[in-house]
């Protein structure tokens, strides 16, 4: 089975797939750690995340196998990783050679400690509509700017990580705007997919809501 999680920055992806991955044993793949990923390695080499060649390179470097341990790494979360993410991910080429990569693992979803899963669970911005149109479940999560921009800076604050709310919605917006309207994989819901706005919903109130969804369709 295949559970698809795409929405807007800070929407409450993560904690759902985590919700769900302790629920259901599956594997699950934060697919927008592989784009911070080749843009860490464009901020780290001096380059313009803009820049097709080198960030295409970037792309070619990850190697399928470090997939699951990439989206552990702590240095990939800044605001920084986040923008020059947004900005590899218009790539057409780019997207390409990711694509082979998430789905290899939704078709052969493995677990971190390297077990398979009888199951896949993806996030990211186009998983619905571009890399396995076929799942099962679709899940598209958003929430206002404002909200989203108050959840990132209580995590930054918990993290001990000092921000402005102000540059922080600023940022945001941004990165709604570049995710929306580029033309490769745009960010928008899946015509199947189970739509919520959980500005003024819980993380629990999501988790129950997509469960009873499921339980619904049938799938558990
Ligand atoms: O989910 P995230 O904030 O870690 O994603 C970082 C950026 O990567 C996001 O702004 C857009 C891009 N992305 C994408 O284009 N497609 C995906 N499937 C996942 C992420």
């Amino acid at each position: 089975m295949i559970i698809a999680i795409d929405g807007t920055s800070a929407a409450g992806k993560g904690t759902l797939a985590a919700n769900l991955v302790k629920k259901l044993d599956f594997a699950y793949l934060d697919t927008g750690a592989l784009f911070r990923a080749v843009g860490q390695i464009l901020i780290k080499e001096n380059q313009k995340p803009e820049d097709k060649e080198k960030a295409i390179k970037a792309a070619e470097s990850l190697s399928p196998e470090n997939i699951l341990s990439l989206q552990k790494d702590p240095s990939i979360r800044t605001e920084e990783c986040g923008s020059a993410a947004s900005k590899v991910a218009a790539i057409p080429e780019v997207r390409q050679i990711l694509l082979k990569f998430q789905r290899r693992f939704a078709l052969q979803p493995v677990k971190e400690d390297g077990t398979p899963a009888a199951g896949a669970i993806l996030d990211g911005r186009d998983i619905g509509t571009v890399v396995c149109p076929d799942a099962q479940m679709k899940v598209f999560l958003t929430a206002s700017a404002e909200v989203r921009a108050q959840r990132r800076l209580k995590e930054l604050q918990e993290k001990g990580i000092c921000a402005i709310y102000d540059e922080i919605l600023k940022k945001v917006k941004e990165r709604d705007a570049r995710d929306t309207n580029r033309e490769t994989a745009p960010l928008k819901p899946a015509a199947d997919a189970l739509f919520l706005d959980t500005s003024s919903m819980t993380a629990d109130d999501v988790f129950a809501i997509v469960l009873r969804e499921m339980k619904g369709k049938g799938l558990i």
